[in-house]
């Protein structure tokens, strides 16, 4: 389909994330493009879903990112891009760098040069990763009950900032490291005016979780379908989680002041208020359904944080943002939403 005029592009916009930005960006009345080509299973409903929800002010385009032709029409007439179509797995990018390269990566060179071309330079936010700080291994860490702290007073009541060395590990961790710094490279040196988020754990409705990505919700679908969770790991790793409703807050109001921010990261998750371990949200689920899943345990994965809290004050000083929602609603509120859209989840993870 041939873009609209005018209109904000989502690359990996049928994904999780791309699903609710594009749903409220269209509430809000913008025309939303969505690129996407469908490779992450089940993200096809997030676009039916979509389409049934947002009218004529949505358009498609089912098209790889590392098709420049596409991307040059995607970005014709665009006003901005947010740009979060990628290989999302650490696992999967280990079994296939150069795939993970070429979409993560190179196809994202691409995207900067086709806006480079632009009469007009429009704002790109891109979505980064918390995994370009490394597994951090200089942060002294705690066992405390069922999870991990850190003995650093400053870390745990602040987090991670931005000023953290950059440590790839992983392909993917070395592909979303990349593509982050070219993003910022390109306000250095041609003016765009791009914003990277380096992003801890997203959850919310439309996250079709798997065991590679998204464990909030593999986790909560498992227990829902009677199936055992594996735990790579003692279950005692913490992440900062976000509310994704939260995320696309963020994202609107950066982008609203892209010029004033260009060549930005910004850490973004839920902050110290907002932590959650693995074993924490397995103790949550059984308050919720009475039961806990049934649980292996395994190898601890190549690159994982034992530990890691966003320090978001940077983003909250440049743009008043901070999160609302709180882990212990945002949870039940995700468990609500899957229980209401069950027999659908359920029957499209059984195939
Ligand atoms: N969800 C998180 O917790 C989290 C954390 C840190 C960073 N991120 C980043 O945020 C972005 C969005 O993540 P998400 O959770 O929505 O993931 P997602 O897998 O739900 O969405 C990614 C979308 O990109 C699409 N895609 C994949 N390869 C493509 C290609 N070659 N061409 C076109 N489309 C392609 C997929 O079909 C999918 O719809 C990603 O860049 C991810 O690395 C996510």
């Amino acid at each position: 389909m041939s873009a609209p005029r005018r209109h904000l592009l989502i690359t990996g916009g049928a994904g999780f994330v791309g699903t609710n930005l594009a749903s409220r960006l269209v509430q809000d009345g913008r025309r939303v493009l969505v690129l996407d080509n469908l490779a992450r299973p089940g993200v096809e409903r997030n676009l039916r879903w979509l389409k049934a929800n947002s009218g004529a002010r949505l358009s498609t385009q089912i098209a790889d990112v590392r098709d420049r032709a596409a991307l040059r029409e995607a970005v014709r007439g665009a006003e901005a891009v947010f740009h979060l179509a990628a290989q999302v797995a650490v696992t999967t990018s280990l079994e296939a760098p150069l795939a993970d390269f070429a979409v993560n990566l190179q196809a994202t060179v691409m995207l900067l040069e086709e806006l480079r071309r632009l009469r007009r330079p429009v704002p790109l936010l891109y979505t980064s990763t918390n995994k370009v700080y490394g597994a951090l291994p200089d942060v002294p860490l705690a066992r405390i009950g069922d999870r991990w702290e850190s003995e650093d007073r400053r870390l745990r009541e602040h987090g991670i900032s931005e000023r953290q060395p950059l440590d790839f590990s992983t392909p993917y961790g070395c592909s979303k490291g990349g593509a982050d710094q070219y993003v910022l490279d390109y306000a250095r040196h041609f003016g765009l005016p791009t914003i990277v988020f380096r992003m801890s754990c997203i959850y919310g409705p439309h996250q079709h979780g798997t065991e590679d990505q998204g464990w909030v919700a593999h986790f909560l679908l498992r227990a829902l379908a009677g199936e055992p969770v594996t735990v790579y790991g003692d279950g005692a790793q913490v992440r900062d989680v976000l509310h994704v409703t939260d995320l696309v807050d963020a994202m609107l109001r950066t982008h609203e002041d892209a010029e004033r921010l260009a060549g930005t990261p910004f850490n973004v998750g839920g902050g110290p208020r907002n932590t959650l371990s693995l074993l924490e949200l397995l103790r949550k689920i059984e308050e919720l359904e009475g039961e806990a899943p049934e649980v292996g345990f395994a190898k601890e994965r190549a690159g994982d944080q034992r530990w890691y809290v966003s320090d978001t004050s940077r983003l909250n000083r440049a743009t008043g943002w901070k999160p609302v929602t709180d882990v212990r609603e945002g949870v039940e509120s995700l468990h609500d939403w899957l229980v209401g859209s069950r027999p659908r989840a359920l029957a499209a993870r059984a195939r």
